[in-house]
């Protein structure tokens, strides 16, 4: 077992020392005795000059490194096969395949002229990959190919799960636009029938569940699909702490491109109110609620940086923000922020600067998923910390999205069989982060 200190953590006592690694399962335990894996897992790192969360994994044959962004959105993987695509085992998935039936494809392309190729299929099912980051779709073929995810990761990937034929999109190359360097694909942690989730569930006979742990740095952390413990050692089984909330289906697809009736991919949770320093914020509490055109309601985004607020949500949360930290001196407001402070005038904690907590609350007043400082607040070059969230617009599609920065350096458990999600709010009160994210 690789153990390694907390690099970006100041730990003031020496207590605190004590060695709080993220273990999860060992090596050994990760296979079961059918010989599949219990678990398997992507790296994850955040790319500084887009702020985006990219992984690496390997595909094809032979085998080829992919570097792709992650996504909790979209329908499922899709990579560039126009450009320095080459494999010896990739397939189509026909027209009339079941595959093609449980993808909800809307499209065939019936014939193409050309020398045979990824991009180039007679008889194939035809997905619409998005770049959720710009915004832009086109039409692509779906294939399968063979995909490789280690088991164990850090100190250094260990032994490999091969899932044969993993259907997939292929996006073209001026999809990738607007993507963080060297990346040629999204991965799509979805809902969706053939987004990794569910896809290597059935793949690999695992849980349709998955854990992500975003890094603020290219540090890194993970996603770990399947039947893990969260456990931290010295014996803190991190699984036993989480907090759970309902994960909600909104009924209307939020997509680039969809069919009537198709429901959302992506994962909405039920906020009913926000509290700044224990203070219920006054809000439309309407916006929070997903109506029947599918407008409204929360749900969590790893593409959108920052925490985005319908704008009148967006006012009272910075409103209040103010009026509670009226004693520290501002700053001029910094871009796309709207609340700035003087960085130096502002203490630092364990949890980040010392600023007061916002609670976004769920199902009950005593659920909520409280954001410290290391969440909330963002570091600005000019030396000023501002309130982290964005202003939406007065009609967004959804009234608040709970962006990347927020979401670093806690653990996020989306369990799609028991359609919940788990949370942990900051690790760093547990003296740990997502760079000890490990399994084996
Ligand atoms: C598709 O079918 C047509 C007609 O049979 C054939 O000419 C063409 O080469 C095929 N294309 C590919 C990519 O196999």
């Amino acid at each position: 077992m690789a153990r390694r200190m907390f690099p970006r953590l100041v730990v003031a006592s020496t207590a605190a020392l004590l060695l709080v690694v993220f273990a999860l399962v060992s090596p050994c335990r990760a296979a079961t005795s059918g010989g599949g894996p219990s678990a398997v897992l992507l790296p994850a790192s955040k790319d500084d000059a887009t702020q985006q969360y990219v992984t690496m994994f390997r595909q094809r044959t032979p085998l080829a490194p992919v570097k792709a962004v992650l996504d909790l959105g979209n329908a499922m993987l899709w990579v560039d096969c126009e450009a320095g695509y080459v494999s010896s085992s990739y397939a189509r998935v026909p027209c009339g395949s079941k595959e093609c039936r449980l993808a909800n494809s809307p499209s065939c392309a019936t014939t193409c002229n050309g020398a045979p190729s990824p991009a180039c299929l007679n008889d194939t099912c035809g997905g619409f990959p998005e770049n959720t980051v710009t915004r832009v779709s086109t039409g692509g073929n779906i294939i399968t190919d063979v995909l490789s995810l280690p088991t164990t990761f850090r100190p250094s990937p260990g032994p490999v799960a091969t899932a044969p034929a993993f259907v997939f999109t292929c996006g073209a190359t001026f999809l990738t636009e607007g993507l963080a360097a060297g990346a040629t694909g999204m991965v799509s942690l979805s809902r969706a029938r053939f987004a990794l989730p569910t896809q290597l569930a059935s793949t690999f006979r695992f849980s349709r569940k998955f854990a992500l742990c975003l890094p603020p740095a290219s540090a890194g952390g993970g996603v770990i699909f399947g039947d893990a413990p969260y456990v931290f050692q010295p014996g803190v089984d991190l699984s036993k702490s989480l907090i759970y909330t309902p994960l909600l289906v909104n009924p209307v697809s939020t997509a680039g491109v969809s069919t009537k009736g198709d429901k959302s991919n992506e994962y909405f949770i039920g906020l009913t109110g926000i509290k700044v320093n224990g203070r219920a914020v006054p809000l439309n509490t309407a916006l929070l609620a997903i109506n029947k055109k599918g407008v409204g309601g929360t749900k969590l985004s790893t593409v959108a940086p920052y925490t985005v607020l319908e704008t009148s949500i967006h006012k009272a949360v910075t409103d209040a923000f103010a009026a509670e930290t009226a004693s520290i001196p501002r700053a001029p407001a910094v871009a796309p922020f709207k609340l700035c402070y003087d960085g130096s005038k502002v203490g630092s904690t364990r949890v980040g600067p010392a600023v007061p907590t916002i609670e976004l609350v769920l199902q009950s007043q005593s659920t909520s998923w409280v954001v410290f400082g290391a969440n909330s607040m963002v570091a600005t070059k000019g030396g000023a910390l501002c309130l982290g969230v964005v202003d939406g617009g007065d009609a967004p599609v959804t009234s608040v999205v709970i962006g990347g920065h927020m979401m670093e350096d806690n653990l996020l458990e989306f369990d799609l069989e028991k359609s919940q999600l788990g949370f942990s709010s900051t690790l760093l009160f547990r003296q740990t982060n997502c760079n000890n994210f490990r399994l084996g």
